[in-house]
């Protein structure tokens, strides 16, 4: 039980830099609206600049917070902690970027839904966050969890952002 509140304290910066664009994003695409070899667009322009800054600060805001007022199991100190922190929040914001760059790689369009969407981001976090986070953090069961609880809620939540006007798409 414990390991598992553990398991989502750990996700919610990751979770807060994923979601956060959709308020704050807008504005020039971090692509500068320019072209991959395959003449298709590097990242699209649902990738903004504004939205990859904002993305990382709230979540790194969360990261600080959470450190503050909980020690994770995960890290060794709460120095590491917080670093860990900032490496989930912008992870998290650039494995959605890497996710658009191979969404716009296999031609879909910016906006149309894909399975990947829902877990790339977390995925790509989790293991950027490798070099300082206890190793024992990769058992099975908790990858299993993360990434589940990932495509269950990203999906939900952005039904709900889409419910309430925040989201052109309810995905
Ligand atoms: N957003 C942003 N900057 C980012 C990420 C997201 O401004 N770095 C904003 C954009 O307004 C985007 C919205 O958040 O349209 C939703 O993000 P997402 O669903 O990840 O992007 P899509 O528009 O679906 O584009 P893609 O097909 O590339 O995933
Ligand atoms: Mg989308």
């Amino acid at each position: 039980m414990n390991e598992i509140i553990e398991l989502l304290i750990i996700i919610v910066p990751a979770y807060i830099a994923n979601s956060s664009p959709v308020l704050f994003g807008g504005g020039t695409p971090m692509d500068l609206g320019k072209n991959f070899l395959d003449k298709e667009r590097i990242f699209g322009e649902g990738k903004t600049i504004r939205g990859f800054f904002a993305g990382s600060f709230c979540g790194i805001v969360a990261g600080a917070i959470i450190t503050m007022i909980h020690k994770s199991i995960f890290f060794s100190d709460p120095k590491t902690q917080f670093l860990g922190f900032v490496i989930l929040a912008v992870g998290s914001i650039s494995g959605d970027a890497v996710g658009s760059f191979i969404k716009r790689r296999l031609k879909f369009e910016s906006g149309k839904q894909f399975w990947l969407d829902s877990i790339f981001f977390i995925i790509f976090a989790l293991i950027a966050v490798s070099p300082i986070i206890k190793q024992d953090f990769y058992r099975l069961e908790n990858i299993i969890f993360i990434i589940g609880l990932t495509a269950v809620l990203h999906p939900l939540t952005n039904f709900i952002a889409n419910k309430i006007g925040l989201k052109r798409v309810p995905w």
